[in-house]
Protein backbone atom coordinates (compact mmCIF):
# COMPACT_ATOMS: atom_id res chain seq x y z
CA UNK A 1 0.00 0.00 0.00
CA UNK A 2 1.34 3.25 -0.94
CA UNK A 3 1.64 6.11 1.72
CA UNK A 4 -1.29 8.25 0.42
CA UNK A 5 -3.51 5.32 0.10
CA UNK A 6 -2.33 3.96 3.84
CA UNK A 7 -3.01 7.54 5.03
CA UNK A 8 -6.51 8.27 2.97
CA UNK A 9 -7.35 4.36 4.44
CA UNK A 10 -6.86 5.83 8.23
CA UNK A 11 -8.18 9.10 7.44
CA UNK A 12 -11.31 7.30 6.92
CA UNK A 13 -11.70 4.53 9.21
CA UNK A 14 -13.74 4.69 12.05
CA UNK A 15 -11.88 4.33 15.36
CA UNK A 16 -12.55 4.22 19.21
CA UNK A 17 -10.95 8.21 19.19
CA UNK A 18 -12.78 8.64 16.19
CA UNK A 19 -15.69 8.40 17.95
CA UNK A 20 -15.23 10.28 20.71
CA UNK A 21 -14.45 13.12 18.64
CA UNK A 22 -17.65 12.52 17.14
CA UNK A 23 -19.15 13.34 20.16
CA UNK A 24 -17.70 15.88 21.32
CA UNK A 25 -18.75 17.47 17.96
CA UNK A 26 -22.08 16.63 18.26
CA UNK A 27 -22.53 14.11 15.39
CA UNK A 28 -24.27 11.39 15.93
CA UNK A 29 -22.98 7.90 15.14
CA UNK A 30 -24.73 4.98 13.48
CA UNK A 31 -24.53 1.51 14.06
CA UNK A 32 -25.99 -1.69 13.04
CA UNK A 33 -25.73 -5.36 13.21
CA UNK A 34 -24.11 -7.45 10.45
CA UNK A 35 -23.23 -10.96 10.17
CA UNK A 36 -21.86 -11.57 6.62
CA UNK A 37 -19.82 -10.52 4.36
CA UNK A 38 -22.33 -9.16 1.57
CA UNK A 39 -24.23 -7.24 3.68
CA UNK A 40 -21.56 -5.93 5.83
CA UNK A 41 -20.13 -4.66 2.57
CA UNK A 42 -23.20 -2.51 1.64
CA UNK A 43 -23.24 -1.26 5.48
CA UNK A 44 -20.09 0.01 4.64
CA UNK A 45 -20.07 1.92 1.75
CA UNK A 46 -23.63 2.56 2.86
CA UNK A 47 -21.41 4.75 5.48
CA UNK A 48 -22.67 2.98 8.63
CA UNK A 49 -20.07 3.85 11.11
CA UNK A 50 -19.91 0.79 13.69
CA UNK A 51 -20.97 -3.07 12.32
CA UNK A 52 -21.87 -5.03 15.76
CA UNK A 53 -21.70 -8.66 14.96
CA UNK A 54 -24.14 -9.17 17.98
CA UNK A 55 -25.25 -11.74 19.26
CA UNK A 56 -28.94 -11.31 17.94
CA UNK A 57 -27.34 -13.72 15.07
CA UNK A 58 -28.77 -16.18 17.70
CA UNK A 59 -32.39 -15.11 17.17
CA UNK A 60 -31.96 -13.97 13.38
CA UNK A 61 -29.18 -15.97 11.76
CA UNK A 62 -29.58 -19.44 13.78
CA UNK A 63 -33.54 -19.53 14.57
CA UNK A 64 -32.88 -19.95 18.27
CA UNK A 65 -35.43 -18.25 20.70
CA UNK A 66 -32.68 -16.30 22.58
CA UNK A 67 -29.42 -15.51 22.34
CA UNK A 68 -27.76 -17.90 25.17
CA UNK A 69 -26.91 -20.78 22.24
CA UNK A 70 -24.24 -18.62 20.34
CA UNK A 71 -20.85 -19.47 20.73
CA UNK A 72 -17.41 -18.01 20.30
CA UNK A 73 -16.31 -20.10 17.52
CA UNK A 74 -19.86 -18.77 15.88
CA UNK A 75 -18.89 -15.51 16.54
CA UNK A 76 -15.36 -15.42 15.40
CA UNK A 77 -16.87 -17.15 12.53
CA UNK A 78 -19.09 -14.15 11.57
CA UNK A 79 -16.95 -11.82 12.41
CA UNK A 80 -14.63 -12.88 10.00
CA UNK A 81 -17.09 -12.30 7.31
CA UNK A 82 -17.71 -8.98 8.82
CA UNK A 83 -14.53 -8.00 9.24
CA UNK A 84 -13.16 -8.76 5.49
CA UNK A 85 -15.99 -6.45 3.99
CA UNK A 86 -15.35 -3.65 6.39
CA UNK A 87 -13.22 -0.69 4.48
CA UNK A 88 -14.03 2.15 6.96
CA UNK A 89 -16.57 0.95 9.40
CA UNK A 90 -15.52 -0.28 13.20
CA UNK A 91 -16.17 -4.18 13.66
CA UNK A 92 -17.44 -4.99 17.20
CA UNK A 93 -17.99 -8.89 18.48
CA UNK A 94 -20.16 -9.09 20.77
CA UNK A 95 -19.10 -11.92 23.46
CA UNK A 96 -21.28 -14.37 23.62
CA UNK A 97 -22.72 -15.20 26.95
CA UNK A 98 -20.25 -17.92 28.60
CA UNK A 99 -17.50 -16.41 27.72
CA UNK A 100 -16.46 -13.47 30.15
CA UNK A 101 -18.55 -14.05 33.23
CA UNK A 102 -16.03 -17.03 34.48
CA UNK A 103 -12.93 -15.01 35.02
CA UNK A 104 -11.13 -11.78 33.83
CA UNK A 105 -8.14 -13.77 32.62
CA UNK A 106 -10.82 -16.11 30.32
CA UNK A 107 -12.98 -13.33 29.21
CA UNK A 108 -9.42 -11.83 27.93
CA UNK A 109 -8.05 -15.10 26.37
CA UNK A 110 -11.74 -15.26 24.85
CA UNK A 111 -11.74 -11.30 23.71
CA UNK A 112 -7.83 -11.61 22.06
CA UNK A 113 -9.73 -14.35 20.00
CA UNK A 114 -11.81 -12.18 18.77
CA UNK A 115 -9.24 -9.86 17.99
CA UNK A 116 -6.97 -12.06 16.28
CA UNK A 117 -8.97 -15.06 14.39
CA UNK A 118 -12.26 -13.27 14.10
CA UNK A 119 -10.66 -9.38 13.16
CA UNK A 120 -12.81 -7.56 15.22
CA UNK A 121 -11.56 -4.09 16.30
CA UNK A 122 -12.97 -4.28 19.66
CA UNK A 123 -15.26 -6.19 21.69
CA UNK A 124 -18.90 -5.92 23.54
CA UNK A 125 -19.90 -7.12 26.94
CA UNK A 126 -23.31 -7.10 28.09
CA UNK A 127 -23.60 -6.23 31.77
CA UNK A 128 -22.72 -3.59 34.98
CA UNK A 129 -20.81 -3.25 38.00
CA UNK A 130 -20.10 -7.22 38.58
CA UNK A 131 -17.93 -7.20 35.04
CA UNK A 132 -16.24 -3.92 35.51
CA UNK A 133 -13.27 -5.43 36.57
CA UNK A 134 -13.38 -8.03 33.59
CA UNK A 135 -13.52 -5.25 31.17
CA UNK A 136 -10.86 -3.09 32.96
CA UNK A 137 -8.55 -6.43 32.71
CA UNK A 138 -9.45 -6.55 28.71
CA UNK A 139 -8.82 -2.84 28.59
CA UNK A 140 -5.50 -3.08 29.97
CA UNK A 141 -4.67 -5.95 27.31
CA UNK A 142 -5.33 -2.83 24.41
CA UNK A 143 -8.45 -4.49 23.78
CA UNK A 144 -11.36 -1.53 23.29
CA UNK A 145 -14.63 -2.35 25.12
CA UNK A 146 -18.45 -1.29 24.50
CA UNK A 147 -20.41 -1.44 27.28
CA UNK A 148 -24.19 -2.64 27.42
CA UNK A 149 -26.67 -1.74 29.75
CA UNK A 150 -30.14 -1.87 30.82
CA UNK A 151 -31.97 -4.33 28.99
CA UNK A 152 -29.01 -6.91 28.40
CA UNK A 153 -30.43 -10.17 26.84
CA UNK A 154 -28.23 -12.22 27.63
CA UNK A 155 -29.77 -11.85 31.24
CA UNK A 156 -33.54 -10.98 30.31
CA UNK A 157 -34.67 -14.45 32.67
CA UNK A 158 -33.03 -12.16 35.72
CA UNK A 159 -34.63 -8.73 34.22
CA UNK A 160 -38.23 -10.11 34.56
CA UNK A 161 -38.09 -10.70 30.42
CA UNK A 162 -37.66 -8.35 27.80
CA UNK A 163 -38.36 -5.13 28.88
CA UNK A 164 -37.89 -1.74 29.65
CA UNK A 165 -35.56 -1.20 32.25
CA UNK A 166 -34.85 1.97 35.42
CA UNK A 167 -38.88 2.35 35.01
CA UNK A 168 -38.36 3.75 38.91
CA UNK A 169 -36.40 5.99 40.21
CA UNK A 170 -34.16 3.26 41.93
CA UNK A 171 -33.96 0.79 39.02
CA UNK A 172 -32.88 4.04 36.95
CA UNK A 173 -30.35 5.07 39.41
CA UNK A 174 -28.80 1.55 39.15
CA UNK A 175 -29.02 1.40 35.96
CA UNK A 176 -26.78 4.69 35.79
CA UNK A 177 -24.62 3.12 38.56
CA UNK A 178 -23.79 0.30 35.95
CA UNK A 179 -22.83 2.62 33.02
CA UNK A 180 -21.08 4.83 35.46
CA UNK A 181 -19.14 1.70 36.50
CA UNK A 182 -18.08 0.49 32.54
CA UNK A 183 -17.30 4.04 32.00
CA UNK A 184 -15.23 4.42 34.78
CA UNK A 185 -13.57 0.54 33.72
CA UNK A 186 -12.47 2.43 30.48
CA UNK A 187 -14.93 1.37 27.73
CA UNK A 188 -14.56 3.63 24.58
CA UNK A 189 -18.58 3.58 24.09
CA UNK A 190 -21.33 2.09 25.62
CA UNK A 191 -25.08 0.76 24.73
CA UNK A 192 -28.53 1.71 26.25
CA UNK A 193 -30.91 -0.51 25.34
CA UNK A 194 -34.55 -0.43 26.25
CA UNK A 195 -34.50 2.47 28.85
CA UNK A 196 -37.89 5.38 28.91
CA UNK A 197 -36.27 8.55 27.03
CA UNK A 198 -36.71 10.75 30.13
CA UNK A 199 -34.03 8.68 31.98
CA UNK A 200 -31.89 8.38 29.22
CA UNK A 201 -31.60 12.54 29.41
CA UNK A 202 -30.90 12.25 32.70
CA UNK A 203 -28.15 9.51 32.44
CA UNK A 204 -26.76 11.08 29.37
CA UNK A 205 -25.27 14.46 31.75
CA UNK A 206 -23.05 11.96 33.46
CA UNK A 207 -21.81 9.91 30.21
CA UNK A 208 -18.24 10.78 29.07
CA UNK A 209 -18.15 8.06 26.15
CA UNK A 210 -19.99 7.93 23.32
CA UNK A 211 -23.47 6.38 24.01
CA UNK A 212 -25.31 4.09 20.93
CA UNK A 213 -29.04 3.56 22.20
CA UNK A 214 -31.55 1.32 21.01
CA UNK A 215 -35.31 1.74 22.62
CA UNK A 216 -33.44 4.45 24.40
CA UNK A 217 -34.38 7.65 23.01
CA UNK A 218 -32.84 10.06 20.63
CA UNK A 219 -30.74 12.04 23.29
CA UNK A 220 -27.81 9.44 23.05
CA UNK A 221 -24.86 9.84 21.12
CA UNK A 222 -25.81 7.47 18.50
CA UNK A 223 -28.03 4.33 17.38
CA UNK A 224 -27.72 0.79 16.54
CA UNK A 225 -30.48 -1.46 15.39
CA UNK A 226 -30.53 -5.38 14.15
CA UNK A 227 -30.24 -5.15 10.30
CA UNK A 228 -33.52 -8.14 10.46
CA UNK A 229 -35.69 -5.51 11.99
CA UNK A 230 -34.86 -2.22 9.81
CA UNK A 231 -34.86 -3.34 6.64
CA UNK A 232 -37.87 -6.15 7.69
CA UNK A 233 -35.79 -9.20 6.44
CA UNK A 234 -38.82 -11.29 8.80
CA UNK A 235 -42.40 -11.07 9.30
CA UNK A 236 -42.10 -12.02 12.98
CA UNK A 237 -43.81 -9.04 15.52
CA UNK A 238 -40.96 -6.51 16.56
CA UNK A 239 -40.07 -4.17 19.47
CA UNK A 240 -41.87 -0.55 19.58
CA UNK A 241 -38.18 1.19 18.90
CA UNK A 242 -37.39 -0.30 15.67
CA UNK A 243 -38.55 1.97 12.46
CA UNK A 244 -38.77 -0.25 9.82
CA UNK A 245 -37.02 1.73 6.76
CA UNK A 246 -37.86 -1.16 3.90
CA UNK A 247 -39.36 -4.12 3.29
CA UNK A 248 -37.10 -6.62 2.28
CA UNK A 249 -39.07 -9.78 3.39
CA UNK A 250 -41.68 -8.55 1.14
CA UNK A 251 -40.17 -7.74 -1.77
CA UNK A 252 -38.01 -11.11 -1.21
CA UNK A 253 -41.47 -13.44 -1.35
CA UNK A 254 -42.78 -11.65 -4.29
CA UNK A 255 -39.50 -11.91 -6.46
CA UNK A 256 -39.21 -15.49 -5.64
CA UNK A 257 -42.74 -16.20 -5.79
CA UNK A 258 -42.29 -14.98 -9.84
CA UNK A 259 -39.21 -17.13 -10.05
CA UNK A 260 -41.19 -19.86 -9.47
CA UNK A 261 -43.71 -19.20 -11.63
CA UNK A 262 -41.54 -18.51 -14.48
CA UNK A 263 -39.32 -22.18 -13.38
CA UNK A 264 -42.87 -23.86 -13.61
CA UNK A 265 -44.14 -22.41 -16.93
CA UNK A 266 -40.98 -22.69 -18.57
CA UNK A 267 -40.77 -18.38 -18.58
CA UNK A 268 -37.22 -18.76 -17.31
CA UNK A 269 -34.64 -18.98 -18.46
CA UNK A 270 -35.10 -17.03 -21.87
CA UNK A 271 -32.74 -16.88 -25.10
CA UNK A 272 -30.91 -13.63 -23.30
CA UNK A 273 -29.71 -16.31 -20.37
CA UNK A 274 -28.78 -19.31 -22.39
CA UNK A 275 -25.13 -19.61 -23.96
CA UNK A 276 -25.02 -20.52 -27.61
CA UNK A 277 -22.90 -22.66 -29.58
CA UNK A 278 -21.90 -21.86 -33.55
CA UNK A 279 -23.79 -23.84 -36.23
CA UNK A 280 -21.23 -25.92 -37.71
CA UNK A 281 -20.10 -26.97 -34.20
CA UNK A 282 -23.99 -27.80 -33.77
CA UNK A 283 -24.14 -29.69 -36.90
CA UNK A 284 -20.91 -31.93 -36.14
CA UNK A 285 -22.27 -33.03 -32.94
CA UNK A 286 -25.27 -33.80 -34.65
CA UNK A 287 -23.52 -36.38 -37.14
CA UNK A 288 -21.88 -37.33 -33.58
CA UNK A 289 -24.35 -37.96 -31.57
CA UNK A 290 -27.91 -38.80 -33.13
CA UNK A 291 -30.91 -36.70 -31.89
CA UNK A 292 -33.79 -38.51 -29.89
CA UNK A 293 -36.79 -37.08 -28.25
CA UNK A 294 -36.76 -37.07 -24.69
CA UNK A 295 -38.43 -39.68 -23.05
O1 LIG B 1 -26.85 -8.54 19.79
C1 LIG B 1 -27.24 -7.45 19.36
O2 LIG B 1 -27.71 -7.30 18.24
C2 LIG B 1 -27.12 -6.29 20.27
C3 LIG B 1 -27.74 -5.00 19.83
C4 LIG B 1 -29.20 -5.08 19.85
C5 LIG B 1 -27.22 -3.86 20.62
O3 LIG B 1 -26.58 -6.43 21.31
Amino acid sequence: MSTVTLKSAREHRVTAPSLARRKSRGEPIAMLTAYDFTFARIFDAAGIDVLLVGDSLGNVVQGHDTTLPVTLDETIYHTRLVARAAQRALVVADMPFGTFQISPEEALRNAVRCVKEGGAHAVKLEGGVAIAPTIARIVAAEIPVMGHVGLTPQTATALGGYRAQGRTAERAKAVLDEALALQEAGCFAIVFEAIPADVTDVMMGHMEIPVIGIGAGGSTDGQVLVLHDLLGIHGDAHPKFVKRYADLRGEMVRGLTEYAEDVRTRRFPGPEHTYGIAPEELHRLHEQIPVRQRA
